[in-house]
């Protein structure tokens, strides 16, 4: 997920082929790894500096790490530039070009242009580099607590797959299909609020502030939110907040406040990939679902939340992969639905059971809820 994700972001980002789909040994993604577990545990451990400077510890590679990672979104930068102004001419825009101008640094670096600024190299490797920071482990990690999900929700993973089927038929998704896909869309809204891909965020004073309920924050004060917490809070999600329910999200007759559910921030800083991650992320389960079908390879309890700077699996997500056409056995069926309840005490996450298997009469009327999601 994580090399489909990054590749992605490289397309969409800046233009770029990162091809790390086909060969996962690169380099740049071995140090793009290194380099976030080094930066997650300068929270963890202030007193970095001086790791940094003898070279010891976690920070014994960390020039390599960063110097790659440096370099490389240099050379992307330089190829943004070279392709917007290279000179058109009369035999045409290259391919390349074009993809470089339609990319989102592409599109910084036209406006950019037409206000007459300069962007410097430095602010233009820093957009490269959040691009690819943002873009990648939230969403890949996104995809596959999602596909847990609905591997110990056969019926939530069966309502997904008839309704990919009966908006994307056989040519497969499209961007219009997008908004129509509610009921997957409602599987990813249910997976972020169980495990939001940024756990724990912060937000610092810049003035002296007080909070709605009396709660007095001087200026300079770092003040952090625990989305993790918040997602599973009966008080804001009821009393089946742990378990997984999509259906919540149809019954809705608004969706909540970005500041109830801030799993992608709130206010003007709210994330910029907000809609391309839910374009990516409903594209990427419309194209597979459809085929194949996925049942867990290890014991539930052993899918921990591996929670640093956004949430992943300690184990990853190893599945068996079946065509969609085949039946679950009953005894799959069984030990999934008991699996669950290991999953709602191991992971705090919660269990989605038989309370699933809506039939096609209130599947239709579920449907009219979902507020619609804006065209991405
Ligand atoms: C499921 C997927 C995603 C989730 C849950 C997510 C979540 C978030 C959150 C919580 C923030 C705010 C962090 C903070 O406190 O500063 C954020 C910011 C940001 N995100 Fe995402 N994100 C996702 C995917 C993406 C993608 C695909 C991109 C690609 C462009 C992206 C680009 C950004 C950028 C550029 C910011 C900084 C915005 C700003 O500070 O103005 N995100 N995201």
């Amino acid at each position: 997920m994580n090399r489909f994700t990054l590749d992605t972001i490289g397309e969409i980002g800046f233009g770029k082929c990162i091809g790390s789909l086909e060969d996962p040994s690169s380099p740049f993604l071995q140090s793009f790894d290194k380099a976030q577990q080094i930066a997650f545990q300068r929270f963890v451990l202030p007193v970095w500096r001086p790791l940094r400077w003898l070279g010891i510890g976690h920070e014994r590679e960390t020039r390599k790490h960063f110097q790659l990672l440096d370099e490389y979104s240099h050379s992307v930068a330089q190829d943004l530039r070279k392709g917007l102004s290279r000179d058109t001419g009369r035999a045409g825009i290259a391919w390349e070009d074009i993809e470089t101008r339609k990319s989102f640094i592409g599109l910084f670096l036209q406006d950019a242009k037409k206000r007459g600024q300069e962007l410097s190299d430095d602010y233009l490797r820093d957009l490269v580099l959040n691009f690819l920071i943002a873009g990648r482990d939230t969403t890949a990690q996104a995809l596959s607590w999602a596909i847990f999900l609905l591997c110990m929700t056969p019926e939530c993973e069966a309502k997904a797959r008839r309704e990919i089927r009966d908006v994307c038929g056989v040519r497969g998704p499209a961007y219009d299909d997008m908004s129509r896909l509610r009921y997957v869309q409602a599987v990813l809204s249910e997976t972020l609020r169980l495990f939001p891909s940024v756990p724990l965020d912060a937000k610092y004073a810049q003035s002296d502030d007080v909070l709605p309920d009396g709660t007095v924050v001087p200026r300079g004060t770092t003040v952090f939110y625990n989305l993790y917490s918040m997602g599973r809070d009966h008080a804001i999600w009821g009393e089946d907040a742990e378990v997984f329910r999509p259906e919540r999200w149809l019954e809705m007759e608004s969706p909540p406040s970005n500041y109830a559910y801030p799993v992608f921030n709130a206010g003007p800083r709210e994330c910029l990939g907000r809609r391309l991650a839910i374009v990516e992320m409903k594209t990427c389960l419309a194209m597979i679902l459809p085929e194949l079908s996925f049942r867990l390879a290890i014991p539930v309890d052993q899918v921990m939340p591996d929670a640093q700077l956004t949430i992943g699996m300690s184990r990853g997500l190893p599945c068996t992969v079946v065509r969609a056409s085949e039946p679950r056995e009953v005894d799959d069926l069984a030990s999934t639905a008991s699996a669950v309840g290991q999953s709602g005490k191991a992971t705090s996450s919660g269990s989605c059971t038989s309370e699933f298997a809506v039939d096609e009469e209130e599947d239709n009327a579920d449907s009219d809820g979902q507020e619609e999601e804006k065209p991405c």
